[in-house]
């Protein structure tokens, strides 16, 4: 039997590599605005990802209302506050400090993504339903695909600012207030907050990531 021939993507390795390989996330972005048009371009590039049962449903808003972004900000800075006066917390300042500062990047930007993701009503879906596992069980089971399929549509969002000369911040340490979040944003269940994408042009050089060799990552069974 002949194989069936793909079609012949541009021949960019070198480009596509470059993109891939180099770095790209920082924690310090300049104060220039991301237009509007490259914004819907690079989202546009994203949401050319895979999705479980091509169900696309992840979600983009972005954000560039100050208030909005002030407002959330502050919902992660109580949230916080309120873990810090947790028994197993309250004297783990240095814990809550760092991960305050993870949580807080994505207001650093002037371009902030919220991305939003629905779970997929897929015919495994069902069936789990049907058979009536437990919810850890189905999460086991299931590898919760919409949270798989929003990863995928956020690698090509960081991965497209990067071609496009931006630098970017995938953070998902904020979703630790992420139903304050959600109410700012509008979002309501099924639908969840599951990542902020901070973009701009970097104010810092991006530092070169540290990568497992492949052979400790690789194995052929
Ligand atoms: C799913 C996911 C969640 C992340 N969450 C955060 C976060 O909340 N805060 C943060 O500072 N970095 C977070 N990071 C790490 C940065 O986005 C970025 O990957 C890191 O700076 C390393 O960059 P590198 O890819 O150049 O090594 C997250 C990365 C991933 C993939």
């Amino acid at each position: 039997m002949t194989s069936v021939q793909t079609p012949s993507p541009s021949g960019n390795r070198d480009g596509f590599e470059a993109v891939v390989r180099e770095p790209c996330h920082v924690r310090r972005f300049l104060q220039e605005e991301v237009p509007r048009e490259d914004m819907e371009s690079m989202v546009g590039l994203a949401t050319c990802a895979a999705s479980a049962c091509n169900a696309q449903t992840w979600r983009f808003i972005a954000i560039r209302d100050h208030g909005l972004l002030a407002a959330m900000q502050a919902a992660v800075l109580e949230r916080f506050e309120e873990l810090a006066t947790r028994p197993g917390l309250v004297l783990r300042e240095h814990l809550r400090t760092v991960a305050r500062a993870q949580a807080l990047l994505f207001a650093k930007a002037p371009l902030c993504v919220a991305v939003l993701s629905t779970p997929v009503d897929s015919p495994m879906e069902e069936l789990m339903r049907l058979a009536g596992v437990t919810q850890e069980e189905h999460d086991r089971l299931c590898a919760r695909p919409e949270l798989q399929s929003a990863g995928a549509a956020v690698q090509l969002l960081t991965s497209s600012a990067h071609a496009f000369g931006y630098a970017a911040c995938w953070t998902c340490a904020p979703i630790v207030a992420g139903e304050r979040l959600e109410e700012l944003l509008g979002v309501s269940p099924p639908t969840r907050l599951v990542a902020l994408v901070s973009i701009g042009r970097p104010a810092e050089v991006p530092t070169a990531p540290r990568r497992l060799p492949l052979e400790q990552v690789l194995t052929f069974r």
